[in-house]
């Protein structure tokens, strides 16, 4: 373990579960010390292993819906906390610490969830630096009421009498709030000590070292075979090609499968965009396939299985037709989270290119050179490529396209009314000047009629839906404030220019818990 590798300082984090293993990484590498997400039963063995290459610095075990006490409350291999790496438990990570170690953790008096204040009473190793009173983020209802001697209470709450330890002579520490949740007023500082001071980690983990090893790492599989690469136009699939298109050159041909679900003149624009770079580019004309093996399926995951093993086989022939061998393809890692990746969180959604596709494939390799990723790192790595604007900055689209913003069946009518829909919704949004201020903003076809009234006459048509987000990775959301004016304008447009809307509705969910799109 204290072999000292090429690769980048790493943190990694043990998950149990939380929904925010994911955003202590984040947190980590806006440090620029990497760090992924392990599963929680990493064994000691395999720390150094788990990724050759990198250099290990320290291990986070994550917060998690669970509870210690559970019959089946993950836990990890307890050896870990012999190793001489540094170890920090966060919130579930923090009571599994104090049980291990004989402590006592029962449910606490009453559960602490939201904005709480914590008094710091040893502002030392991983909390130097802060206040006799701290404003933090809580979110749990088991705590920890005491510890052996060995360990040291740094700080406690009205309800949590340890609510921070550290092991007098071991780097093990232990905080039951969340320093990775935004709230957490001094969280930033709090993971810095940890990092950087506790764990000695460099701050030598820079995207842009990224595309070398993903270049690199596509030559390792591919070689001097033959590659295709899965093009959407969208940001990733976009930075995946260009990352193979410098590992393989001439052997590599992009593909975009036009498989009727695009937005209005969507795959001119990627011809037109991508006929710039030197790249082979295919476009398949697919739409009547994918249309009649959604006939009758209105069940959304079902809807999202068919559409990712129908890319898949059209892909296949492609491939045999140029004689490829691998698939490259886009996957970031929300992609890899949501579709259920992690042992001991949901299933999400099956997002197309990860769980969608079937399991036996004519491919030699899947390769997916940016699957460690989240959004906005793709974004500057597709700025450092060089990839125009109009790529990097815009808005995702989901793989399966208009398929799953159209609620139950998908049919040639509803597909044709949610384009010229989505197209005022976008041409609105992007007038009013919201176009880099948000994540995504689009319309949705709900499988609701209702009744109105057009030129004196009863009609009865289709409800549709404005969705618009706020985000910085798409694993969260909120919505905008739109003014009312741009809102009127929206509706009155829908419905004077489309026949069969006859009502518009403003969708005021965040994520959690609505996903951003509908299905
Ligand atoms: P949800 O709806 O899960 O979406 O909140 C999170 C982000 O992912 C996009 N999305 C997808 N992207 N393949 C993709 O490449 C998919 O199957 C897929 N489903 C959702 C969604 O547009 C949002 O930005």
């Amino acid at each position: 373990m204290n072999e000292q590798r090429e690769g980048p300082d790493t943190i990694l984090v043990l998950d149990f579960g939380g929904q925010y293993a994911h955003l202590i990484t984040r947190r980590i590498r806006e440090q620029k010390v990497y760090s992924e997400v392990v599963p929680c039963d990493l064994r000691i063995e395999e720390i150094s292993s788990i990724l050759p290459h990198t250099n290990v610095k320290g291990l986070i075990l994550s917060g998690g819906p669970s509870s210690v006490y559970r019959d089946d409350a993950p836990n990890f291999d307890p050896r870990i906390l012999e190793t001489s790496l540094p170890i920090l438990g966060i919130c579930y990570g923090h009571q599994l610490i104090a049980k291990e170690a004989n402590g006592h953790v029962k449910p606490g008096e009453k559960n602490e969830y939201g904005i709480t204040y914590v008094t710091i009473d040893n502002p030392i190793a991983i909390l130097q630096g802060q206040g006799k009173t701290e404003k933090v983020w809580m979110s749990h209802g088991d705590a920890v009421f005491s510890l052996p001697k060995e360990y040291e209470v740094l700080a406690h709450s009205e309800s949590t009498p340890v609510a921070a330890f550290r092991h007098r002579s071991l780097p093990i520490f232990g905080l039951q709030w969340h320093p990775e949740v935004v709230h957490t007023e001094k969280g930033t500082l709090t993971l810095r000590s940890f990092i950087f001071d506790m764990c000695r980690c460099k701050p030598n983990w820079l995207v842009g070292d990224y595309v070398e090893k993903a270049v690199r790492e596509v030559k390792g599989i591919v070689g001097q075979d033959r590659a295709i690469v899965a093009l959407s136009g969208g940001v990733d699939s976009s930075v995946a090609a260009a990352i193979a298109s410098q590992a393989i050159g001439k052997n590599l041909n992009a593909v975009l499968i036009d498989h009727g679900f695009l937005r209005t003149d969507e795959p001119e624009a990627v011809k037109s965009i991508f006929g710039k770079f030197e790249m082979n580019l295919l476009v398949l004309d697919e739409k009547d396939r994918f249309l009649n093996r959604l006939r009758n399926v209105t069940d959304p995951e079902e809807k999202r299985k068919i559409i990712g093993e129908e890319f898949i086989r059209s892909f296949e022939r492609v491939a045999k037709e140029i004689k490829a061998d691998y698939l490259i393809q886009g996957t970031i890692y929300p992609d890899r989270i949501e579709s259920g990746f992690k042992k001991h969180s949901e299933k999400i959604k099956t997002h197309h290119n990860v769980a969608g596709l079937p399991d036996v494939t004519s491919f030699r390799a899947i390769v997916e050179p940016i699957r460690d990723l989240y959004k906005d790192e793709v974004r500057m790595i597709a700025q450092r490529l060089g990839l125009p604007s109009e790529i990097w900055a815009r808005q995702p689209f989901p793989g399966p396209g208009l398929a799953v913003r159209v609620i139950g069946e998908v049919t040639e009518e509803k597909l044709s009314i949610l384009k010229r829909a989505d197209r005022i919704v976008t041409e609105e949004i992007e007038k009013a000047g919201l176009k880099r201020s948000l994540w995504q903003y689009f319309a949705v076809m709900t499988d609701t009629k209702s009744t109105g009234v057009k030129g004196d006459a009863r009609v009865y048509g289709y409800t549709m839906a404005i969705r618009a987000v706020e985000s910085i990775d798409g694993m969260t959301a909120s919505f905008p404030y739109l003014s009312h004016e741009l809102m009127e304008r929206i509706s009155s447009r829908l419905t004077n220019e489309i026949p069969e809307v006859v009502r518009v509705v403003y969708d005021i969910t965040n994520k959690p818990p609505a996903t951003i799109e509908w299905e």
